[in-house]
C-alpha cells in the first residue's frame, strides 16, 4: 500500500496525529505560543476537500465588499498552519496583515488557539465523509504525490491516515464546540450548494456585516464554482500540481463519490457514518439520499 509521507504531531489530548509532510511539530509549537487571535479575525476551519477554499471566497469578498483584490486567495486568507513558513516568520507577516484578519486552517479543535475574550468568530465547514473520501484521493494525486489505487486510499480513509487525522474525530468536536459557541458557525457544503445566496447572507449576518442584496448577488457570482476556476487570483493554478491530474477545483458536485465507489465501499462508509454519527443529530446530504443516524 504506498504511504502518504507525513509528520506526526501532537493532537492536544495525548495522541498523536499525521499532519502533512510540510507542517511540523516545531510550526505547531510557534504558533501555540505567539500566534494571539484578535478582534475581528474570522477563521475558515475545514476538514481538507470540503469546500475551504470556496468559503474563504465568501468570507474575503463579504469583508472587503465584495471587492476582490489582487491578492492570490492564499495571501488574502493565510493557512494559519503554514504562517511560520513566511519568508520573514510569522510575527512579521502578522504585522502586514490588515485590520480585519482572515485565516484558513484545517486544525482539530483541541489544536486551534483559543477565541478567549475577543470579537474573533470561526466559520466550520463540513461536506459529506464519501465525497470529502474521493476529493481527497484525487486532491493526493495531483498534489500530495500519492500513486496508489482508488482502493488502496479507500482503505488509507478509512483507517485514518490521509493527514489532519480522522475525518470524524476533526468534525464531530467542532459540531459539538459550535453548540455551545456562538462565535461559531457550522455550515455544509451541500446546504451551500443548494442555497449559495442564502449561505452568503447567513455568512454575512455571523460576521455582523451590513449586506444589501446587491452584494450578496456580487459574492454569489465571484464566488461560483465558473468564476473561481477561471479568475487567477482564486483558481489556485499557482499551487504545483502534476498536470495529468485532476485541479484544485476537480468538479464541486455533490454525490460525485458515486462515479468512483463500489456497492461494497459504499455499505462499509454508510456503517461507519451511521455507527460516529449516532445521536449526533448531524445528518448529510450524499446526493440523492440523506442517510439519516
Ligand atoms: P471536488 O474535488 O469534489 O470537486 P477544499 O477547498 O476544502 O480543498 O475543497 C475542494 C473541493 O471544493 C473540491 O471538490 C472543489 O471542486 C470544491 N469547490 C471549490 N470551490 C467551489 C465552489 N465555488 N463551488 C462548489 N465547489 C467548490
Amino acid at each position: 500500500m504506498t504511504e502518504m509521507q507525513s509528520n506526526l504531531v501532537k493532537d492536544g489530548k495525548d495522541g498523536q496525529i499525521k499532519f502533512p509532510i510540510f507542517i511540523s511539530q516545531a510550526d505547531m509549537d510557534l504558533i501555540e505560543k505567539e500566534f494571539v487571535p484578535k478582534d475581528g479575525d474570522v477563521f475558515v476551519v475545514t476538514y481538507p476537500r470540503s469546500g475551504t477554499t470556496w468559503t474563504e471566497q465568501m468570507v474575503h469578498l463579504l469583508v472587503n465588499n465584495g471587492v476582490q483584490g489582487e491578492q492570490r486567495l492564499t495571501d488574502a486568507v493565510p493557512w494559519l498552519e503554514t504562517l511560520p513558513h513566511r519568508p520573514n516568520g510569522m510575527l512579521e507577516f502578522l504585522k502586514t496583515m490588515p485590520r480585519r484578519r482572515l485565516f484558513t486552517s484545517h486544525l482539530p479543535y483541541p489544536l486551534m488557539p483559543r477565541l478567549n475574550n475577543t470579537t474573533a468568530k470561526i466559520v466550520y465547514v463540513a461536506r459529506n465523509l464519501k465525497d470529502v473520501a474521493i476529493s481527497t484521493y484525487f486532491h493526493n494525486q495531483s498534489k500530495g504525490g500519492y500513486e496508489g489505487t482508488w482502493e488502496e486510499h479507500f482503505q488509507l480513509f478509512l483507517t485514518s491516515d490521509v493527514g489532519f487525522g480522522p475525518y470524524f474525530d476533526h468534525i464531530l468536536p467542532w459540531w459539538q464546540a459550535s453548540q455551545k459557541d456562538k462565535n461559531i458557525l457550522f455550515l455544509k457544503y451541500e446546504d451551500m450548494k443548494h442555497d449559495h445566496a442564502g449561505n452568503v447572507a447567513k455568512l454575512a449576518s455571523f460576521l455582523d456585516l451590513q449586506a444589501d442584496s446587491q452584494l450578496i448577488d456580487k459574492v454569489v457570482a465571484l464566488s461560483s464554482f465558473q468564476s473561481m476556476t477561471s479568475n487567477e487570483t482564486t483558481n489556485f493554478d499557482w499551487i504545483p500540481q502534476k498536470a495529468d491530474k485532476p485541479k484544485h477545483f476537480r468538479k464541486g458536485d455533490i454525490g460525485d463519490w458515486r462515479n468512483h465507489f463500489s456497492a461494497e465501499q459504499s455499505r462499509q462508509m454508510d456503517t461507519l457514518f451511521m455507527e460516529k454519527m449516532k445521536s449526533t443529530g448531524l445528518q448529510f446530504d450524499f446526493g440523492d439520499d440523506v442517510i439519516m443516524p
